[in-house]
């Protein structure tokens, strides 16, 4: 198991770096023998839950009240997986 916090600054958002990278790991993850790969999303998140999404991962759990949102309140966290 690995663990990764994604972030990309907020002036070059949009232009597809996170997608390049997001596929880079999941070929790296791949060749190494990972089997699969998690992540832990912010429901509120909607772009990283797209982005996920649309590299294969699905939501397979949800955590109820799980991250303290600034204006939001208490959120829940989605359980994002996908095999490699
Ligand atoms: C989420 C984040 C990493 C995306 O990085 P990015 O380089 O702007 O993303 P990309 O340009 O590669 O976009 C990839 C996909 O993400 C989704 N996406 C990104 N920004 C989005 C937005 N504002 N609204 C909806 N979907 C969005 C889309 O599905 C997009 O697919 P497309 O290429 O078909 O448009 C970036 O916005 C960020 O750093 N946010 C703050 C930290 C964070 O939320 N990290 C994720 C924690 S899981």
């Amino acid at each position: 198991m690995a663990n990764a916090a994604w972030m990309v600054a907020s002036d070059h958002r949009g232009h597809g770096v996170e997608r390049r990278f997001a596929e880079y790991v999941i070929d790296q993850a791949r060749e190494r023998g990972y089997l699969g790969m998690q992540f832990n999303v912010v429901a509120t998140n909607t772009g990283a839950i797209a982005l996920w999404e649309s590299l294969g991962f699905e939501i397979v759990g949800t955590v109820p009240d799980a991250f303290r949102h600034s204006s939001a309140g208490l959120v829940p966290i989605h359980v994002m997986y996908r095999k490699l």
